[in-house]
Order: structure tokens, then C-alpha cells, then sequence
């Protein structure tokens, strides 16, 4: 046990025999690269680091001292003695004055000479805590001091902020410098500024013969310039006293620094030894101000990182709510008919402007290519606000998509988001007919694919009508809704789509869906589809695609407005051919022409009834079944209360049943028949 504290005490020795380089052989010259605490008198705020390092003054401290004073007096003024040269002294010392905010530190540090390492009553601030402002100036105070000024005190006190002065008894300069360090290699002045917060070395020297005080400063790591900053005569004999102490003052004051003194090396007897930077304790960490970087570097960081965090969390979050979609439980039995909106979202590369082919009356069009298949597809964004019948409607596009016709957009599947319904159709290469009809670049549709391409949508529509399991009523047959595939063929798009608006809404509020021109007065007045409102718009149809013009056009004739009224004022005049398409260039059918305008007018009766069945279309439109003769009286298409009319109506085949009169007036008749 006691050999173990024998050992103990052994390595401790040894510890601070090797750690702390502590060399002087005589009392009045020695050499500290660091510092032990034994070495020094500390008071105030002065403390030594564990590596060596001397700290004065603490920078969170407003208004402190601290002091470090060699712990051995030394003597001066022994002139009463007969010593000679006992005035004469060389020092330097490394320091480090970092403050608290950058270049604005307080307030300094002082190389000190002075009878005690004792203060009391001393003063922070610009007395450096050296004295205080009732002793400052006294002759008793034997003072002398180098200070390295980082504050401007009020009044001629310190020239600026940032200076080395030679104070006697005074913290008032005798003489002063702001701080510069003479390059020996450049051959002049260089400014340095005292609080950089990195270490600097001072030097003075004090001839006793020459009563010549120099005090020379350099950025440390330079070796001591050949011209100090400072030369001052001066006869210390009558200051200083025969014993006095050596060492640092500091002070802070409303500014502070942390202010550290690294080395120092001190003879007495002779020229000080310079200190060899390299061998001196590195400053700590530079906790305030540099820790205060360091903190606002580590704010910044952990600020980018959590910036980081929530851009990928919101670019994660984006990209989720990207490709969110809707699937509720009930739709699961549609697995194969259900599309994920990813893949949706890449076949269209992104609903990209360059795919989108056009904007329908339910949503725009993209255009796509289904990754692994290479299907080419058209996905139609339709939007909705409401979930109302959404279960309903999807059952039913679902059905739909066992719809299977050659003249059919086939229905591939759908897929559910919030606030939208996305729906996936065979891609018909050649676009809707609507954009052929009305271009005036030739070659234009011909009449046999025109003829073709009515009678192909006509048995569309009847077996939506009346060949599949349910009847289902397209609601909006219109050129723009037929499109055409590779051979040409009139497909017909968007059936049923109608249905998704009616489902569950109060019949008060139903808005009826489907395009002016194209829809029948009755639908108009209640809101109510049937398979006669579809083949209203189907005579419409017919009647653009024979005419090559829309239902109305507001350009042009007053006569002309209204397409149907047209063609009976062309019928009237016995030259309903007239109303042709022009585009055409006569180029027609003369036989195939006349059918399908007249039965084209036959579909736009006003009373639905009165209409022909898509069967019976279909029948007339392939020569199944003649069309009956229209009367050739003016007076039949005249105003909506004609008789010929009616008796031309009424010369229909059975299956028109006639409920009333017809009234084929001009706009009324077409648009709002409801008075
Ligand atoms: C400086 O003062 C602050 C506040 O009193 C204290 O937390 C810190 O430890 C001190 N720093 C040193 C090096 O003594
Ligand atoms: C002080 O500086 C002057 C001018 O460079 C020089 O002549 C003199 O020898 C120096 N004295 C001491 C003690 O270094």
C-alpha cells in the first residue's frame, strides 16, 4: 500500500517534471512554454488549463480581473545598493485576446511590474485591474505597465482600440502605439489587430544604461523585428522600488475577451530567451466566441439537416401523395380492371404536355404507353368532387368495361384519387372525327368513310341500346366523341360517363350533361336520359358529319344557325343536297346522302317518341329498311305549329309512335322546347 503511494507520488513528479517544460536555473530568468500552477500567483479570474495554458479573464464575465504574477519578487532599483544594471530587463510573451463578439473585445491585457502580486480596490475596465480611478496617477504606485489596450476609454485616456502603451503609475499612456509590427523582409508597418483571438508575441526590453524601454510586437511565429513598436526613454529608478513582481493583469469590462497568455520568457540578467512558438500549449477551443461559431456552425447544420429532413420528408411525402390513390374495399373485386396511378402517372410521363391530346367535355386526355406491354392507351382525367354514387358509377365503368364492340373505345380500366377518376382506353391513333371534319386540309374524309364511319358508330350505339346485358345511354354522342383507329373506323368514346354527374344528385339541381345542339328538348326540360335523347344526338351527329358543320354555328346566315332548320329549308326548296359539305365537292352518294340527312332530321324530332330506334337507324342506314318519303311541302318545316308537319310525322312507320304534334321552329326547337 505505501509502495503504491510511493509510486504514485513518483509518476506525479515525473508527470509534472515532463508535462510542464519549466526551465530556470535562477530565480530571475526563466522560461515558461506553458505554465505550471506552482509557478504563479493567480487572483481573480485567473486559472491555468491543464495543458499549460494561462486564461486571465473569462469571457461570459463582464467586469473581472484576473492575475498571474511570477511567485518570486525580483530585484530592481538596487542603485542604493551599488547593484548595476539591476533595472535592466528583457521579456516576451505570447498572448491570445479572443473575444466575445469578433474584432470587439475588452479590455485588455497588462505586462505589470509592481511592489505586490496582492489588489486589492482595483478597478475592471479600462484599469485594466490595475487601479482604480481614486489611485490612478499616484507616485506610490511604483507601477509600471505595458498594456495591450483593446478598448477606447472616454476622453484623450487611450488613443484607439486596439494599441500598446507604456503606463507608469497611470493607466494614461506615457506613450502609445496602435498596434503594428515592423517587417523586417517587407521593411515596413504592418497593422495586426490585438483582438483576432490568435496568439501574439510582445517583447520587451529595458536597458537600464540607455534608459530605453522598447516594446516590439509581431503576430507570433515571426521572429522578433529588428524595430520595435514602442522606444521610449524613460528612468525606471525613479518608479520602481527594490522588490517587485512581475506578471499579468487583465480585465474585462461591458466587453469581454478571453484573454490568455501562452508563454513567457523573462531575464533578468540579460537578453530573454524568445519563446519558440511551436513548443507552446495550443489555445483551448475557443469556447465563446469560436464556440459560439461552433454553435452557430452546429445551428446551420443541424438547420441543413433538418431542412434536408423535410424536403426528402416532404419530397417523400409529395412523391407518396404523388402516386396517392383512392381503393376502398369494395373495389377489390375489380382488381384487374384497377390501374395504380404510378403507372398511370410514368405511361403518360407524367401527364405530360406533350401526351395530352386533348380536353374533353369530362376531363382532359393524355396519351400513354403501358410499361412491360407496350399497350398504347388514352387515360382520361376526369374530375369529380363528390364520393356521392362514386361505388355505383365505378360498378358500372367496371361493367363497362366488358362492353366489347368493333365500333366501342374498349374501357381498359380505372383508377381512383382524390378528387379524380382516372380512366383507361384503348389509344385510337387518328383522334377524334370532329378534327377531320372540320379541317380544311385535304384529304379530307371521303364520303365512303364518312358513311362508314356513320353506320360503324350507329351499331355502337345500338348495341349499347340494346345488345349487351344492361342499356346503357352514352349521353353525349357528338363528332367529338367518335374516334377513328387505324383503319378509320368510327369508334365511339366516352359512353356513359354522363352517369357519374347524375348519380344521387337532388333532380332540383340535375344539370343535364351533354353538348348544346346535341341534346334533346326533353332532356333539356326534365333531365331525364333515355335511349331517345341518345338518338337525338345521334341525328345531330349525322347530320354534322353529312354536312360537315356543327349543329349550331353562330357565324354565318341567320338562317343557317340552327343545322337542323337548315336542312328542312333546303328540303323545303326541294335541294336538300345543298346542305352537303361542301368539302365534299359533291363527291357523294347522291342516295346515301339523302338518307342520312333526312334521317338525320327524322332522329331531331321534337317528340322523342317520334324518333327512330337505334335498331331502326341501323336498319335504314345498311338499306335494311326504306325511309319513308318527306312530304314536299314547304310548309311541313316551317313554324313549330305546322300541320303538314305533324301529317308528315305522322306518315312515319308504326314503331314512331306519336304521342303530339311536332313543332320544328328554329332555335326553340333545339334548345329549349321546354316553354
Ligand atoms: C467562464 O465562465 C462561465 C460562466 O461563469 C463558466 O461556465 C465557464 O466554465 C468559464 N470558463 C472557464 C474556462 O473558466
Ligand atoms: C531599442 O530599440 C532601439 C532602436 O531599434 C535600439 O537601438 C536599442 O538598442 C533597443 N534597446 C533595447 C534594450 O533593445
Amino acid at each position: 500500500m505505501a509502495a503504491g503511494l510511493t509510486s504514485l507520488h513518483f509518476l506525479i513528479t515525473l508527470y509534472f517534471i515532463v508535462k510542464i517544460p519549466l526551465m530556470f536555473a535562477q530565480d530571475d530568468q526563466f522560461i515558461y512554454n506553458g505554465f505550471n500552477p506552482e509557478n504563479l500567483h493567480l487572483n481573480g479570474a485567473a486559472q491555468i488549463h491543464p495543458n499549460g495554458v494561462l486564461q486571465l479573464t473569462n469571457n461570459s464575465q463582464e467586469e473581472e480581473v484576473g492575475h498571474a504574477f511570477y511567485r518570486l519578487p525580483l530585484k530592481f532599483n538596487t542603485s542604493s545598493s551599488g547593484l548595476t544594471q539591476a533595472l535592466s530587463f528583457s521579456t516576451n510573451f505570447v498572448f491570445a485576446i479572443v473575444p466575445e463578439i469578433p474584432s470587439k473585445g475588452g479590455h485588455g491585457i497588462a505586462f505589470t511590474i509592481r511592489p505586490s502580486w496582492k489588489f486589492t480596490n482595483v478597478a475592471a475596465g479600462n484599469y485594466l485591474g490595475l487601479l482604480n480611478p481614486s489611485n490612478n496617477g499616484r507616485s506610490t504606485n511604483h507601477l509600471l505597465a505595458i498594456e495591450l489596450d483593446t478598448t477606447k476609454a472616454q476622453g484623450p485616456f487611450d488613443k484607439d482600440n486596439n494599441h500598446v502603451g507604456i503606463d507608469v503609475n497611470s493607466l494614461k499612456s506615457n506613450e502609445s502605439a496602435t498596434a503594428t509590427y515592423f517587417s523586417d523582409q517587407e521593411g515596413k508597418n504592418i497593422s495586426v489587430e490585438l483582438v483576432s483571438g490568435n496568439p501574439m508575441h510582445l517583447w520587451i526590453d529595458y536597458n537600464e544604461t540607455e534608459k530605453l524601454l522598447n516594446v516590439t510586437l509581431a503576430p507570433a511565429g515571426i521572429t522578433k523585428p529588428n524595430r520595435p513598436l514602442l522606444s521610449t526613454r524613460i528612468d525606471l529608478s525613479q518608479y520602481l522600488l527594490e522588490s517587485m513582481y512581475v506578471g499579468f493583469s487583465a480585465a474585462t469590462g461591458t466587453v469581454t475577451s478571453d484573454q490568455y497568455i501562452l508563454g513567457w520568457s523573462f531575464n533578468k540578467s540579460g537578453q530573454a530567451q524568445s519563446l519558440d512558438v511551436s513548443k507552446l500549449p495550443q489555445l483551448p477551443r475557443q469556447r465563446k466566441s469560436k464556440d459560439r461559431q461552433g454553435q452557430i456552425i452546429m445551428i446551420l447544420i443541424i438547420a441543413v439537416v433538418v431542412m434536408l429532413i423535410l424536403v426528402t420528408g416532404t419530397a417523400y411525402n409529395s412523391r407518396r401523395k404523388k402516386f396517392e390513390e383512392i381503393l376502398e374495399d369494395w373495389e377489390k373485386e375489380y382488381g384487374p380492371q384497377r390501374l395504380t396511378y404510378k403507372n398511370l402517372y410514368n405511361a403518360t410521363k407524367g401527364f405530360s404536355d406533350k401526351e395530352f391530346l386533348g380536353a374533353g367535355g369530362f376531363g382532359k386526355v393524355y396519351r400513354g404507353t403501358l410499361p412491360f406491354s407496350n399497350t398504347q392507351i388514352a387515360v382520361k382525367k376526369v374530375s369529380h368532387d363528390s364520393k356521392q354514387g362514386m361505388k355505383e358509377f365505378v360498378a358500372e365503368i367496371i361493367s363497362m368495361g366488358r362492353l366489347r364492340h368493333r365500333n366501342l373505345v374498349k374501357l381498359l380500366g380505372y383508377c381512383r384519387r382524390r378528387g379524380e377518376l382516372l380512366l383507361v382506353y384503348d389509344y385510337m391513333p387518328n383522334g377524334s372525327l370532329d378534327k377531320f371534319l372540320y379541317s380544311n386540309e385535304k384529304p379530307n374524309l371521303n364520303w365512303i368513310q364518312r358513311f362508314r364511319i356513320l353506320k360503324g358508330v350507329a351499331s355502337g350505339l345500338l348495341y349499347l341500346h340494346e345488345e349487351w346485358e344492361q342499356v346503357v345511354l352514352h349521353r353525349d354522342v357528338k363528332a367529338s366523341n367518335v374516334l377513328l383507329d387505324a383503319e378509320l373506323n368510327g369508334r365511339l368514346g366516352d359512353f356513359g360517363l354522363a352517369r357519374l354527374y347524375d348519380h344521387g344528385t337532388n333532380p332540383q339541381t340535375t344539370h343535364v350533361v351533354g353538348t348544346v345542339g346535341y341534346l334533346a328538348p326533353e332532356l333539356t326540360r326534365t333531365g331525364r336520359a333515355t335511349t331517345c335523347t341518345d338518338v337525338f344526338s345521334f341525328g345531330a351527329f349525322m347530320l354534322e358529319v353529312a354536312c360537315g358543320r356543327r349543329p349550331i354555328e353562330l357565324q354565318g346566315l341567320p338562317e343557317e344557325v340552327v343545322l337542323v332548320d337548315y336542312i328542312f329549308l333546303c328540303c323545303g326548296k326541294g335541294a336538300i343536297l345543298d346542305a352537303s359539305d361542301p368539302r365534299l365537292e359533291g363527291n357523294y352518294v347522291v342516295e346515301e346522302m339523302e338518307l342520312v340527312l333526312k334521317l338525320g332530321l327524322f332522329c331531331s324530332h321534337l317528340v322523342p317518341e317520334a324518333r327512330p330506334s337505334m335498331r331502326q337507324v341501323v336498319q335504314f342506314l345498311d338499306g335494311n329498311a326504306k325511309l319513308p318519303e318527306l312530304p314536299n311541302d314547304k310548309a311541313c318545316f316551317g313554324t313549330s305549329t305546322s300541320n303538314e308537319a305533324s301529317d308528315f310525322l305522322l306518315s312515319f312507320p308504326s314503331s314512331f309512335s306519336i304521342a303530339s304534334a311536332p313543332s320544328y321552329s328554329s332555335n326553340d326547337s333545339i334548345l329549349r322546347s321546354g316553354r
